[in-house]
């Protein structure tokens, strides 16, 4: 499920860093962290894309490829690879860039891929129940 490209796919939708209290014992990331942002990510590209209302409803699974520390530039990217009746499907990437820690001399600044997976948004009126949207103004 890997990618093995060396650039990012989709729009960029999310850039934050994340802080010690985001760790777990090991000084690393706690992936839920990273899924969390993923969603946070997904979740607005899913309502401005349905225009309104989103809600997860599933999620492939995930392989984390390299840890995140504390300071590290994470972003997200994302792009609908599937429009259904009421959901959409976004594939998410995230991405990181080592900025506070000393890296491989040879990767210093490097930016890495630390996860994908792919996200499914129902589109949910005000009542949470599911809602159909225009799928010809999404693709025009
Ligand atoms: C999302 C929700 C409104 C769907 O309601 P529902 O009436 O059961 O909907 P359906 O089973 O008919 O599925 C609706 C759409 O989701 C898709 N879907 C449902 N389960 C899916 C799954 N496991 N994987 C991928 N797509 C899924 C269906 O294919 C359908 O898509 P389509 O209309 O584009 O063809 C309801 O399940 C819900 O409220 N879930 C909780 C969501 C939530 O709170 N998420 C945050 C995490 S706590």
């Amino acid at each position: 499920m890997t990618s093995k490209s060396k650039y990012p796919d989709g729009d960029l939708l999310l850039r934050t860093s994340p802080r010690p209290s985001d760790t777990n014992m090991n000084g690393d990331i706690f992936g839920g962290w990273i899924m969390s942002q993923m969603d946070i990510a997904g979740g607005m590209m899913a309502m401005e894309t349905t225009g309104g209302r989103a809600v997860t409803v599933a999620v492939d699974a995930m392989k984390f490829i390299k840890p995140v520390k504390v300071g590290d530039v994470v972003c997200c990217y994302g792009k609908v690879v599937r429009i259904g009746i009421t959901s959409i499907n976004i594939k998410l990437e995230v991405w990181a860039k080592p900025v506070l820690r000393e890296v491989n001399a040879n990767k210093e600044g490097e930016f890495f891929m630390v996860t994908e997976a792919s996200f499914t948004y129902v589109a949910v009126d005000h009542e949470g129940q599911k809602r159909q949207f225009s799928k010809i103004e999404i693709l025009s």
